[in-house]
């Protein structure tokens, strides 16, 4: 099969630099969801049709299974088809799917491709209480006979709750046919691909509808609201999956998944958290509200959060606990270690049963390069220490409050670098100078 993506429109109503078709739906692209839905449907050739912003809609998706076809201008979506032809396999179907339109289920488009049987056009369609705006499906004993746009249909067609929602499939032989020879004398002067389906029905073809099974799968995206409520759609749709997955999630609207989030059993996931990249959580795990976790692994029976910031390359053991405002980067924390108040722990390698006292401070990056800390088994760090990375601490070390670790600690050892605390006996107070 062939999959062609309409994506050459402006989307002015976005009204923003960005093409439209790369705003993103859960931290992705909405193309980059249709792209990812014709793989999955095993498309042997996608092509998208882009136009405006072009280039940085090509650089944003670049992939060895796409290819792309320009459309300047924007002459209609017939017009657009047209353009992608020399890049389609001829002995294949054709499925024309919209960049803008970015929750459509492969589920659906099964349905569609199987009633099309590869040798006749197919349409998804659904009835609409306000059709306004869309191709209605015009019929006669039943059976599809053309599609009409709004602007060109009369009172009676306009009545017509059924619509076109762009999507369609058909014998990519026949689009050779069709296509090059349509007309434009609309009332927007466009090249409607609709059209084919009065040609395939003139040809003497069955043209099937399929609907789809919800209506947000071809609810479109023209505006920034429309991007917000489609977003919401689809974050509630992976909410559902996890619970049906035996995530317990405090609030099923209350949870952001930027990526691919995998869960082990009797996970707890509270309000507020934002989850991006791969991010995988083991079993019995208990994710408190407020947190940000990014390309990270948190062990089995872990705590997390409240307010707690896992970035990429953070790799959690069983059971550490990370609290509020404590950030993780590229680190690995092995088995029962804590940071549980206000620290920084970036490039480090944490072994078991580590307390990290508050305030605690990897000091990774000297302005130009990065270092790691290594910090061994059964290791105590009192608060507000800074570890100036590369530094070790030997297992069982103890640090003591406020050290500025630059060398190595020796294991088993009490090591601390301040001034020892001094009392100035019948010190007192200035007080100030009365003016003469
Ligand atoms: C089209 C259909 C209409 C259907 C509606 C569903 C035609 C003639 N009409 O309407 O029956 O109800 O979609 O939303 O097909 N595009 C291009 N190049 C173009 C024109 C459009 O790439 O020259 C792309 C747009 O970026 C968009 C999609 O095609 O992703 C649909 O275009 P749009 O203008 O939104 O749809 P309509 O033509 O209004
Ligand atoms: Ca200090």
């Amino acid at each position: 099969m062939n999959v062609v993506i309409l994506a050459a429109g402006k989307g002015k109503r976005m009204r923003s630099d960005l093409p439209k078709v790369l705003h993103p739906i859960a931290g992705k692209p909405m193309l980059a969801h249709v792209v990812d839905t014709a793989r999955k449907l095993g498309a042997a050739r996608i092509c998208v049709v882009y136009g405006h912003g072009g280039e940085q809609v090509r650089e944003a998706l670049a992939a060895d299974d796409v290819v792309w076809a320009k459309q300047e201008p924007q002459l209609g979506t017939g017009h657009a088809v047209l353009q992608a032809l020399p890049h389609l396999d001829p002995a294949a179907p054709t499925l024309v799917l919209y960049g803008d339109v970015p929750l459509i289920r492969a589920e659906t488009l099964a349905r569609l491709i199987k009633v099309s049987r590869s040798d006749t056009p197919a349409l998804l369609t659904v009835r609409l209480p306000n059709p306004h705006g869309y191709g209605r499906i015009v019929r006669a004993d039943g059976k599809v006979t053309r599609i009409v746009e709004e602007k060109d249909a009369d009172d009676a067609e306009r009545a017509i709750d059924e619509v076109n929602t762009g999507i369609l499939i058909a014998p990519t032989a026949a689009l050779v046919r069709w296509l090059p020879g349509l007309g434009n004398n609309n009332a927007q002067g466009e090249y409607y691909l609709t059209d084919v389906v009065g040609l395939a029905v003139g040809e003497g073809m069955v043209v099937e509808a399929v609907h789809p099974d919800h209506a947000w799968e071809v609810e479109g995206i023209n505006s920034k609201a429309q991007l917000a409520a489609l977003e919401r759609i689809h974050q509630r749709n992976i909410a559902e999956r996890l619970m049906d997955e035996g995530v317990t999630l405090a609030d099923p609207n209350r949870i952001d998944v930027r990526g691919e989030l995998t869960c082990g059993h009797d996970v707890f996931i509270d309000v507020n958290c934002v989850f991006e990249g791969k991010v995988t959580i083991a079993d019995g795990a208990r994710i408190l509200p407020n947190c940000v976790i990014h390309d990270a692994v948190v062990g089995p029976k872990c705590i997390v959060g409240p307010f707690a910031r896992l970035r990429p390359g953070t790799v959690l053991g069983t059971d550490v606990h990370i609290g509020n405002f404590v950030e993780v980067k590229n680190s690995s924390v092995a088995a029962h270690s804590k940071a549980n108040h206000l620290a920084y722990v970036g490039d480090a390698t944490v072994g078991s049963r580590v307390n990290i006292g508050a305030g605690t401070i990897t000091c990774n990056y000297d302005g130009a390069n990065k270092f790691r800390t290594v910090i061994e088994d059964d290791v105590f760090i009192g608060s507000d220490t800074q570890l100036v990375a590369p530094v070790t601490v030997g297992k069982g070390a103890t640090l003591g409050a406020g050290t500025t670790l630059t060398s190595n600690a020796p294991p088993g050892e009490l090591t601390l670098s301040r001034a020892r605390q001094a009392t100035i006996p019948g010190w007192v107070r200035p007080v100030k100078k009365k003016k003469d």
